[in-house]
């Protein structure tokens, strides 16, 4: 019994790697501000997406904002820095970002 609940549970991570960054957005407190498809505090994370499609360097620059914080490029309202994601996670949160649409 235990087996199979790992298993499916094992499964469930190999279909669902966006809900499992989704869930380290939640945890990141993110998603007090921000949602995948409509205006909140900050920008739609869909928004996001389509802004910086085709540029290579935005997951990099998009990283550190999100650990800095900064202001200025969707309204007068700032990002108040991050400072309990690191760069690893910022980065693999950036990449689910980019990866919306
Ligand atoms: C207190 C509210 C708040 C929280 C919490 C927050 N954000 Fe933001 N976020 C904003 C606002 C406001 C902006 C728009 C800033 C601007 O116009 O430059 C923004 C912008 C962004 C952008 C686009 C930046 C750009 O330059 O285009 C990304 C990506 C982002 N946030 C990701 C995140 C991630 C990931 C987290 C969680 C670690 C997070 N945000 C937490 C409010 C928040």
């Amino acid at each position: 019994m235990k087996k199979t609940l790992i298993a499916l549970a094992l499964s469930a991570a190999a279909v669902a790697p966006a809900m499992a960054d989704q869930a380290l957005a939640q945890s990141k407190n993110c998603m007090a501000c921000h949602a995948v498809d409509k205006k909140l505090v900050g920008p739609a994370f869909k928004e996001v997406a389509a802004k910086y499609a085709g540029q290579k360097d935005a997951a990099d620059k998009l990283a550190t904002k999100v650990i800095k914080g900064g202001s200025g490029v969707w309204g007068p309202v700032p990002m108040p820095a991050n400072a309990q994601v690191n760069e690893a996670d910022a980065k693999k949160l950036v990449a689910w970002i980019l990866a919306q649409k």
